[in-house]
């Protein structure tokens, strides 16, 4: 085989090649290898892109969603406020998390709001608001009485102060709480609705509907991976491209998927 029955094009392909493929082939194979690797912790299993964490690079995920896994489940961070995750569903985008420092605890140390990060999470349908008041003091009338929606909750060691919670869907200032009762501060969080409905029937066990999560819709280029796992592609983030979705594939990398790169080749060079 001589150069002269090809196509000029074809030997400044074979160069090209020659000196970018072998770099752009390990580079792709790598991550095509390391992003076939699911998370795992705990209870949670298989969980792929757009996570990413422990054995998951960065770039095999969505910078929004890095899970690390502590003790028995994994942790996502939204807005620097940490969220055990108990269950991920990637057909339907959807994730059950409660903040980590209200995890079967009505009574954390520090209290703070919660802000979602609306770019990449909604919430799914069926979530109310939950009121909960701390450090709650009653005036001497009211002393013996049961105070509706009061739990256990000596803030900070503070003796004598409890905690109010309120129906789901009330604001601060509409806080059921009875007049004599003074609370210190306040916490809004959203809960799924029919939980916190149930309330006052469970005997009142906020822990409960702590525990029983809120639901979370994602959004992480979504139909660009479902398009890329079908191709037989792993999805993630092109790290020299922040925020720009990669297809990593057996052979090579691609914008969306497998094989889908508009190639310049007239099908005339011999390889
Ligand atoms: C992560 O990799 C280590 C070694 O590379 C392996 O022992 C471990 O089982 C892997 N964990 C998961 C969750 O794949
Ligand atoms: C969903 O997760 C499974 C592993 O649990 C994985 O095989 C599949 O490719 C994922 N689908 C998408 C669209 O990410
Ligand atoms: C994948 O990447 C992560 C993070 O860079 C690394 O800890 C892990 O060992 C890699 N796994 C493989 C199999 O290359
Ligand atoms: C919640 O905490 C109680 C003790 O306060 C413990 O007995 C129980 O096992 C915990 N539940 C979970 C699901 O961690
Ligand atoms: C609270 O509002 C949300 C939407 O904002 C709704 O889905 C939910 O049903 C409401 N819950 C109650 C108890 O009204
Ligand atoms: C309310 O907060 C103030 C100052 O932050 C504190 O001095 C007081 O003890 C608190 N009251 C209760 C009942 O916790
Ligand atoms: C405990 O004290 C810290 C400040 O030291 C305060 O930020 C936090 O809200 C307090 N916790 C409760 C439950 O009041
Ligand atoms: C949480 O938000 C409510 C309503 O905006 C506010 O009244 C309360 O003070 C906030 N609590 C904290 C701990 O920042
Ligand atoms: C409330 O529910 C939690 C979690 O299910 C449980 O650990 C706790 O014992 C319950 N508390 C009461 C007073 O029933
Ligand atoms: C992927 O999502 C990001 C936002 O997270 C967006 O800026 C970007 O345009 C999306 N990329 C594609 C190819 O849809
Ligand atoms: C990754 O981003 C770089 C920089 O924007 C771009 O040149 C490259 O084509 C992208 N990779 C893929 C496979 O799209």
């Amino acid at each position: 085989m001589h150069p002269k029955f090809f196509p000029i094009s074809c030997i400044f392909i074979a160069i090209v090649t020659l000196f970018h493929l072998p770099v752009s082939l390990a580079q792709g194979n790598e991550l095509y290898q390391n992003c076939s690797q699911l998370f795992e912790c705990g209870n949670i299993q298989g969980i792929g892109y757009p996570f990413w964490g422990a054995n998951r690079s960065q770039a095999c995920g969505h910078p929004s969603f890095f899970l690390s896994c502590t003790g028995d489940a994994p942790v996502l961070t939204i807005e620097t406020r940490p969220y055990r995750v108990l269950a991920i569903d990637n057909t339907t985008y959807t994730l059950k998390v409660v903040r980590e420092e209200f995890w079967n605890n009505s009574c954390p140390q520090y209290l703070n709001n919660a802000t979602l990060d609306e770019t990449h999470f909604s919430y799914a349908s069926g979530m109310g608001d939950l009121l909960l008041s701390y450090g709650c003091t009653t005036s001497t009338s009211l002393t013996g009485i049961t105070i509706p929606g009061e739990f256990t909750c000596l803030a900070n060691g503070t003796s004598g102060t409890f905690g109010i919670y309120g129906s789901p869907n009330v604001t601060a200032s509409m806080a059921n709480i009875p007049t004599g009762v003074t609370c210190n501060t306040s916490v809004i969080m959203r809960v799924d609705s029919t939980e916190a409905q149930a309330l006052p029937i469970s005997g009142g066990n906020v822990t409960q509907v702590l525990n029983s999560g809120v639901g979370l819709l994602w959004q992480a280029n979504n139909s660009n991976c479902e398009q890329c796992v079908t191709s037989g592609g792993r999805c993630g983030t092109n790290s020299s491209n922040p925020g720009s979705f990669i297809c990593y594939c057996s052979d090579r990398d691609y914008a969306f998927a497998c094989g889908s790169s508009s190639g310049s080749g007239s099908g005339t060079c011999p390889f």
